[in-house]
């Protein structure tokens, strides 16, 4: 017997109730804000909250491939959720959670699971990426982009604001809708990737993408000096010999210039640093309205696959 056909209000689905746009987000905490974090992914999705519902967390959990220790998971936990408070997130107007808080994802990623070809996570580029790098490739890093899709499909997402690299991953989301969908009735919404066409990939110190895991960074918060500090000795070590050192020559020298910029949000943070109690609050409500979002379309997802069998039987 095919449940979804047989109960006729899963036909509707629970799509009805959702906003008009609805956008959602996540970044791993697995280091420092840097200039391409910013302006990839932040900056936009910071924006978006004028335009639409925002639903924005910490993707610890995700987080768990890259970050070894749970002091380091921690602290930068913390930091990023201090970070993205201070550059604009209002946790009044959006939604703003660790991921973690709301443990029920990694449920429905068991669903989608089922749904997922492992020929489709082997295609993945930032897999390959991880693996030709030289990472030990284990199940979460292989399975990453199933949790990814849950994520987003759970809370019946319209756009997915994300730098160009996870761009695949939402296209993976977007596969496992349609094959969920086409088995059990509509009942999740099929999510676009959103990607600023204005920002290419932003480069690193060493002309590569810039990336936490190349070594190459710039820091939104960092201190001016230290950056003129590292933009100095490529300078020293790109400028032959003989001829005069001139940093400003250096086209990374434009970062020194930003970095000076973010002094208010330098401020802001220090202030939202303070206030222990004040972060945990807005981190605890933040996933007691996501978790409220989610439950609706989880709960048919376990009714549809038959985990809510009393219901059925
Ligand atoms: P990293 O490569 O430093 O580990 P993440 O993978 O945590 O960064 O990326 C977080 C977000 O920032 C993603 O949406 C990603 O697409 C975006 N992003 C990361 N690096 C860049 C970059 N160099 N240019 C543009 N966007 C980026
Ligand atoms: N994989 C994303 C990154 O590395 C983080 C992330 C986790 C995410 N879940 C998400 C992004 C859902 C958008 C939607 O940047």
């Amino acid at each position: 017997m095919d449940v979804a056909l047989s109960d006729p209000s899963l036909k509707e689905g629970s799509k009805a109730n959702f906003p008009a746009m609805r956008i959602l987000s996540g970044i791993k905490p697995s280091g420092e804000i840097h200039f391409g974090n910013y302006l990839g992914m932040l900056k936009p999705m910071i924006e978006s909250q004028s335009r639409g519902e925002l639903l924005c967390f910490i993707a610890n959990l995700h987080g768990l491939t890259s970050v070894m220790g749970g002091a380091q998971m921690a602290a930068w936990t913390r930091q990023m959720a201090i970070d993205i408070l201070a550059l604009g997130m209002d946790p009044e107007r959006s939604v703003f959670w660790i991921q973690s808080d709301v443990a029920e994802v990694t449920e429905l990623a068991w669903y989608l699971s089922n749904f997922t070809p492992v020929g489709l996570l082997e295609r993945c580029h930032a897999y390959k990426d991880a693996v030709a790098h030289g990472k030990s490739p284990n199940h979460g890093l292989f399975a990453y982009p199933v949790l990814m899709a849950a994520d987003i499909v759970g809370f019946g997402v319209n756009k997915v604001p994300v730098g160009k690299d996870q761009k695949q991953h939402v296209e993976v989301a977007r596969d496992l809708v349609d094959s969920f969908n086409s088995r059990y009735g509509e009942i999740f919404v099929k999510p676009d990737p959103e990607i600023d066409s204005d920002v290419a990939t932003v480069q690193g110190l060493d002309g590569q993408k810039m990336s936490k895991s190349y070594g190459n960074t710039v820091g939104i918060f960092a201190e001016p000096s230290e950056v003129k500090k590292k933009i100095m000795a490529i300078a020293t070590d790109s400028t032959p010999l003989e001829e005069p050192k001139d940093p400003e020559a250096n086209p990374v020298f434009a970062w020194y210039k930003q970095v000076a910029y973010f002094e208010p949000y330098r401020k802001r943070r220090e202030d939202i640093s303070q206030d222990k109690d004040g972060l945990r609050s807005i981190l605890a409500k933040g996933a007691e309205r996501a978790r409220a979002i989610l439950a609706p379309t989880l709960d048919q997802v376990r009714h549809v696959v038959g985990i809510r069998w009393h219901e059925l039987v």
